[in-house]
């Protein structure tokens, strides 16, 4: 099936292939061909160009964009979409004034997720999840990472994982799969962490690195979680079953976790609202994505992550929604990208090239994802007829997304 696109007022994110991410000045930079042209043919990018270079195509499709852009589809590098139920009340808690750490010292938070998502069954939690799934692919994300730890126990672990990858198969969008097990320590382990620690290390990622469920390793790094010397332990674990690292560090308290995740070569650190000096140094000279989460600072409303002095620090950075039922009930990367120019002051070409080209880094998907390239994936957005790209972000909390073609698939 070939599917032309013609007229298009702005061709955004045009890359050579090979290019991995984009970091510091760079990251201001959005290449783009005006009054374009875009060939997809099955599941890839074909060709593209300016009009006056366009020859005659026999297409199966033509899709006019007189007056729209065009960009490469959202990379949603952290997500926990597959869960059971929601966590309203909490929202409503939090609301009346308690925080989300008392909220979770009172049996609630990721432990109340655990005991829904221990009780539903495998194709609930598959019906659950594909809701969301297709929700956020129409608002355009078009590759996503996803991450176990509401099961919290090896069945349940397993559990999310399998519903994860088959979601993977059976969407157009690309899917990588992360273990969280370490994401809170379960009710049944309260006072023995390193009880649960060993059944992670020891049980849970044998089967799973067996059954081959999962891409990534992932671990809650932070006080009243999981420690530094338990993310190491973990980290090396994975390791040695070939699972390289995406963490959670830094959200409440800086504790050592970017470190961690450096010494033992992360592909991203996630969260970072809070952080110091010494962990931007870290992070300069490593090959690890720091990836913001501005939704969930929204939501709790805690601080964004200084987005502005990463990337004036010469650093890359990619941004993600980080949906889940606790901390950030959102899917919508045009809300992640919006926020982040309006809170983070990044501008709208650093915040394209974070939530695509850096997010595809993010989850080891650059080469087949993030930017309008010959030979990568067909996952395209079709914005409404706008004035510039900017007008994205400006127009904050509107859908300028008209149609989202993802692999080569037109998703209604
Ligand atoms: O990334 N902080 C850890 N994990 C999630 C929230 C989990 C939850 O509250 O259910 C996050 O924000
Ligand atoms: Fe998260």
């Amino acid at each position: 099936m070939k599917i032309l696109l013609k007229n298009i007022k702005e061709l955004l994110q045009i890359r050579e292939s090979g290019l991995q991410k984009v970091a510091g000045e760079a990251m201001n930079v959005l290449p783009s061909f005006k009054n374009a042209w875009l060939l997809l043919e099955d599941e890839v990018i074909k060709d593209f160009g300016s009009m006056n270079t366009l020859a005659e195509t026999s297409a199966d499709k033509i899709i006019d964009c007189t007056g729209k852009m065009v960009l490469p589809t959202w990379c949603d590098s952290h997500t926990h979409i597959v869960y059971a139920g929601n966590r309203e009340q909490e929202f409503v808690d939090r609301i009346k004034g308690l925080s989300y750490q008392q909220i979770a010292e009172k049996g609630g938070g990721i432990l109340n997720s655990a005991k829904k998502l221990q009780a539903t069954s495998e194709d609930d939690l598959y019906e659950q999840s594909s809701k969301r799934l297709a929700q956020v692919m129409r608002s355009g994300t078009g590759a996503i990472e996803i991450k176990s730890g509401y099961g919290l126990t090896t069945a349940a672990e397993l559990k999310m994982l399998r519903v994860a990858k088959k979601l993977g198969q059976n969407y157009p969008v690309a899917v990588k799969t992360t273990f969280l097990g370490a994401h809170a320590v379960p009710t049944e382990f309260k006072g023995n962490k390193d009880g649960y620690m060993n059944l992670l290390i020891t049980e849970m990622l044998p089967k799973i690195a067996q059954e081959k469920l999962a891409d990534y390793v992932d671990i809650f790094c932070e006080e009243g979680y999981f420690s530094v010397e338990d993310t190491n332990k973990l980290l090396t674990a994975g390791n040695s079953y070939g699972l390289a690292a995406k963490i959670h560090v830094n959200q409440f308290n800086a504790i050592g976790g970017v470190q961690a995740g450096v010494v033992h070569d992360a592909l991203s650190v996630d969260h970072l609202e809070v952080l110091t000096e010494e962990d931007i140094s870290v992070l300069k000279g490593s090959d690890t994505m720091p990836v913001a989460l501005p939704s969930c600072s929204y939501f709790l409303s805690i601080p964004y992550t200084p987005g502005r002095k990463l990337i004036d620090a010469g650093l890359p950075l990619a941004l993600a929604t980080d949906y889940n039922p606790g901390s950030t009930p959102s899917g919508n990367m045009n809300f992640v990208v919006a926020t982040a120019c309006i809170k983070m002051k990044l501008t709208p070409e650093e915040a394209i090239n974070a939530a695509t080209i850096n997010g595809a880094y993010a989850m080891g998907l650059s080469d087949t994802h993030g930017s309008i390239t010959k030979g990568k994936s067909a996952s395209v957005m079709i914005t409404r007829e706008i004035p510039s790209y900017g007008f994205l972000p400006y127009d904050f909390g509107n859908n300028n997304i008209e149609t989202v073609i993802i692999s080569g698939k037109i998703i209604q």
